[in-house]
């Protein structure tokens, strides 16, 4: 255990915009393609499905270099960890050179305590909307159920609340195409152990095929999506899985100073250099992931990596540049944490990308 402590100071607080232009993005895939049919199909096939099945190590080619939305719709509102997503951030992301966004969503603060547990319709036309500017910019979306801490303490009493989340959240989308992809729970961690895990997120992706029999789904080990728990993770027999996994080490360089992290403060100034083993232990670590994923036939995403911004700059970039060309060179797709926060590759006050960071996550 790493011993990661997730909770964040509270800022200011939020403002839901409720209007959603995903159905609009839907019309503009759909219509040509059933212009196209009219022109040469006779009929259009009974079995036709709504959503294409897309090859999940197709996929995993296609989510590419992406980026988090941080400290966003992760927060218990969007707003109070002092970052709320703007409608032009998406094609300022596609323009860096970024193929996908994952967008950490806390459902949990938006639904119901008790049966049904109803997610708050404004809540989920914010998300549509987010999602919609998202694919308009001509990014792949990773959506997911994050900071659902209630079910790390007490997963038995959370588990009915959490499926009912999954059955609301994969009908809403059910009709969304396939460029958007669940991810189950991030960073399963403290009482939700490898065993409930292995169960819960079978039932979860049970949930999710009822109405999306086909949609890639991204699921992670136990332990904080961490390598080295691949070993204890157990998958259904279901071909439309992309694992994640989540890459901070050495912690103590990329957690410098974190708020989030008791006893952090002593090892500001720790450096990254790469020397004297440095490189190599990163490439090791990432290597299980990858050998894993051979293994076991599932394509390999590093869904989050990044170094807070109290370390240097210098660490920083050397860092970042040989987690993310390692990360390719063994076949993963890769998402920085995060777009404009604490660890952000782009300054949302000077509106522009901290070029030494955006350089190394996309080199020229
Ligand atoms: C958490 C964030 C945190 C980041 C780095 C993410 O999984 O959701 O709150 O900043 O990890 O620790």
């Amino acid at each position: 255990m790493d011993g990661r402590q997730k909770d964040k100071p509270i800022m200011q607080t939020s403002r839901p915009t409720p209007y959603s232009l995903l159905v609009t993005h839907f019309a503009r895939l759909l219509i040509p393609l059933l212009l196209l049919s009219a022109c040469t199909l006779p009929t259009i096939p009974a079995t036709m499905t709504a959503t294409p099945v897309v090859d999940p190590f197709e996929q995993n080619q296609q989510l590419g270099r992406g980026i988090n939305l941080g400290n966003t719709l992760e927060a218990p509102r969007e707003g109070e960890w002092g970052l709320t997503i703007r409608d032009e951030y998406f094609p300022i992301i596609a323009k860096a050179g970024f193929d996908s966004v994952r967008i950490p969503i806390r459902w949990n603060a938006h639904a119901q305590m008790e049966p049904p547990y109803t997610i708050d319709s404004s809540f989920f036309a914010r998300v549509d909307h987010v999602v919609a500017k998202a694919l308009d910019a001509g990014l792949l979306v990773v959506i997911n159920i994050h900071h659902y801490e209630e079910i790390m303490i007490d997963p038995p009493a959370h588990r009915e609340r959490m499926l009912a989340l999954w059955d609301q959240i994969a009908s809403h989308y059910q009709d969304a195409p396939p460029e958007v992809i669940f991810e189950v729970l991030n960073e399963p961690n403290n009482r939700l152990t490898a065993g409930h895990w292995n169960e819960l997120l079978a039932a979860a992706i049970e949930v999710i095929r009822v109405t999306n029999p086909t949609r890639n789904v991204m699921v992670g080990p136990a332990n904080w999506y961490n390598v080295n728990w691949l070993a204890d993770l157990e998958l259904p027999e279901d071909e439309h899985i992309i694992v994640s996994v989540h890459y901070y080490d050495p912690f103590r360089f990329t957690h410098q100073g974190a708020e989030w992290v008791p006893g952090s403060d002593p090892w500001l100034g720790s450096t990254w250099t790469g020397e004297g083993g440095q490189t190599e232990a990163v490439e090791r670590d990432l290597s299980l992931a990858a050998s894993w994923g051979e293994r076991n036939n599932r394509p390999i995403n590093l869904g989050e990596f990044g170094a807070y911004s109290k370390a240097d700059m210098a660490s920083r970039v050397l860092w970042t540049h040989h987690v993310a060309r390692t990360a390719e060179e063994l076949g993963m797709s890769w998402a920085y944490w995060e777009f404009a926060s604490g660890f952000g590759a782009y300054d949302p006050v000077a509106k522009q990308w901290r070029a030494e960071l955006l350089g190394a996550l996309i080199p020229e």
